[in-house]
């Protein structure tokens, strides 16, 4: 997977994605990171990348010279073959599908990190770009949620997690949340591990993780049992009755 970032803060990059197991999978060429410094487009000997929106108000904008030229620089770096997206609070959702979509993308994420009040709009509508939020609050800039969604779909690329199917049976996939997991010690203040978890009987074990995950769906994440496919067993067995998942 192929991402370049184009920031005013690298830095907050660079430490975010240097460290553990995305750090590896630089190092295993699995994962490509190039970092862009905004500033080093600006068109002005004081290279100003931002200024005051037109109409008043408070807060800074980035202005847009500097972005279409970092675009620019990108797009030639990568032959064109690119996917540009913003972090903004106006976007689409960030979900575990969009990650699986990344992962899978051929072309290279080029991720624009906004700052202070956000992007003047001729970059949105001179550039072809996905809006993409992190959640319905405001961050102070798009490097928190660019890293967020590299973070995200790195670790679904093959050979990123240690074990090769460690992300498999994951909260989300199939739409639902994971089961309790426990380790050592077998009892901790007076709270004990459930047995058939130390039963070795690996048939028990896949139900009773089956299970709980249903249970702490309908119970934490009801609206996800919408999409989840669930056999007529387990629709009948929901813990809080059926009739939630029509909720
Ligand atoms: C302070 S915010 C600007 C918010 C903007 N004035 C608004 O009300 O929509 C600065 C930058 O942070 C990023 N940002 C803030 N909140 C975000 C969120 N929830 N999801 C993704 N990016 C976000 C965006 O890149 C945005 O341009």
């Amino acid at each position: 997977m192929r991402c370049d970032v184009i920031t005013l803060f690298p830095e907050l990059i660079r430490s975010a994605l240097g460290e553990s197991i995305l750090k590896r999978a630089q190092a295993n060429a699995l994962l490509d990171i190039q970092i862009h410094q905004l500033r080093d487009f600006a068109v002005d000997k004081h290279h100003t990348t931002d200024d005051v929106p037109y109409g008043g108000g408070g807060g800074m904008l980035l202005k847009p010279e500097p972005i279409f030229a970092a675009v620019e620089k990108v797009k030639s770096l990568r032959d064109g073959a690119v996917r540009i997206i913003i972090p903004s609070p106006q976007g689409k959702i960030f979900n575990q599908k969009m990650a699986e979509n990344f992962s899978q993308d051929k072309r290279t994420l080029v991720f624009i990190c906004g700052h202070y009040e956000g992007i003047d709009a001729r970059v949105a509508q001179g550039i072809e770009i996905e809006e993409v939020s992190l959640g319905d609050y405001i961050l102070t800039g798009g490097e928190l949620p660019a890293v967020t969604m590299i973070d995200a779909a790195a670790r679904l690329l093959p050979g990123v997690l240690g074990g090769a199917t460690s992300a498999l049976h994951e909260s989300f996939e199939d739409s639902l949340l994971e089961h309790p997991h426990y380790t050592r010690p077998y009892e901790f203040r007076g709270m004990q591990v459930p047995e058939v978890l130390l039963s070795g009987n690996h048939g028990a074990i896949r139900d009773w993780r089956r299970a709980h995950a249903i249970i702490n769906t309908q119970e934490r994440r009801p609206d996800l049992l919408t999409e989840a496919v669930l056999s007529p067993d387990e629709k009948q067995g929901l813990p809080l009755g059926p009739c939630l998942m029509e909720e």
